[in-house]
């Protein structure tokens, strides 16, 4: 399946990406998925939102088997599959065509000389910042403390991004019809706290604003 399910990057328009999944119209909005590990949250979003076409990336050739099994199993059409890096999917995107990015649960690189490898940086911030439109929703889940922190110093230094969040139970609470994800029950079971940081997606850059 998954030769059917990799995006046609070379397709001359954005739609063309899903082949001929596609409507003819193409799709009334688009979403990434970074890192989608066993697919559970992206297979559950395809399912509840068929009128997004939805880009998943996943090095993780298990994960990516998997999620193709649910995409069989549930008869999903609106999704594509990149079994690689989500860096070169975006790198391929035209510009502003994603009304959602989800980062869920990123690898979290504990050791501080990893740090730079954390995939919440300047420069794919920057390339999320190009991809999403103005006003879309850019959602970064992470049960550790020093991630999320990180992820908000890193966001507030590129100043693309707005953080609406006003009191804790912003950030505790999961969004609504929330399905999780396979490492969020683990993170859960281990007694983590999950925290979910969600952005807006600014008109222009303002560095150093949150
Ligand atoms: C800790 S796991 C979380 C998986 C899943 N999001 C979940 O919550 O169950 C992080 C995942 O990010 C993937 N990953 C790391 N770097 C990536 C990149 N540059 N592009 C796409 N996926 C990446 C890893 O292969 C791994 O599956």
């Amino acid at each position: 399946m998954l030769p059917e399910f990799e995006p046609k990057l070379s397709a001359p328009d954005f739609a063309g990406w899903f082949g001929a999944r596609a409507p003819e119209m193409g799709f009334g909005a688009y979403a990434l998925e970074i890192g989608f590990g066993g697919g559970e949250h992206l297979a559950a979003q395809a399912k509840a939102f068929p009128e997004i076409g939805f880009i998943g990336c996943e090095p993780f050739l298990n994960g990516v088997a998997k999620l193709l099994g649910q995409i069989e199993a549930e008869g999903l059409t609106n999704l594509c599959v990149h079994h690689g890096d989500a860096r070169d999917v975006m790198a391929a995107m035209p510009a502003g065509v994603l009304g959602q990015a989800f980062l869920l649960y990123p690898d979290p690189w504990p050791k501080k000389r990893h740090h730079k490898r954390r995939f919440v940086n300047r420069e794919n911030l920057d390339s999320l910042f190009r991809v999403l439109m103005p006003g879309a929703r850019l959602l970064v889940a992470t049960d550790i403390a020093d991630y999320a922190n990180w992820t908000l110093a890193e966001i507030k230094k590129h100043g693309g991004f707005v953080w609406r969040a006003r009191q804790r139970a912003d950030w505790l609470h999961a969004p609504s019809n929330w399905p999780g994800t396979r490492y969020e029950q683990k993170a859960l079971a281990a007694g983590r706290v999950p925290h979910y940081l969600e952005f807006t997606r600014r008109e222009t850059i303002l560095p150093g604003a949150l």
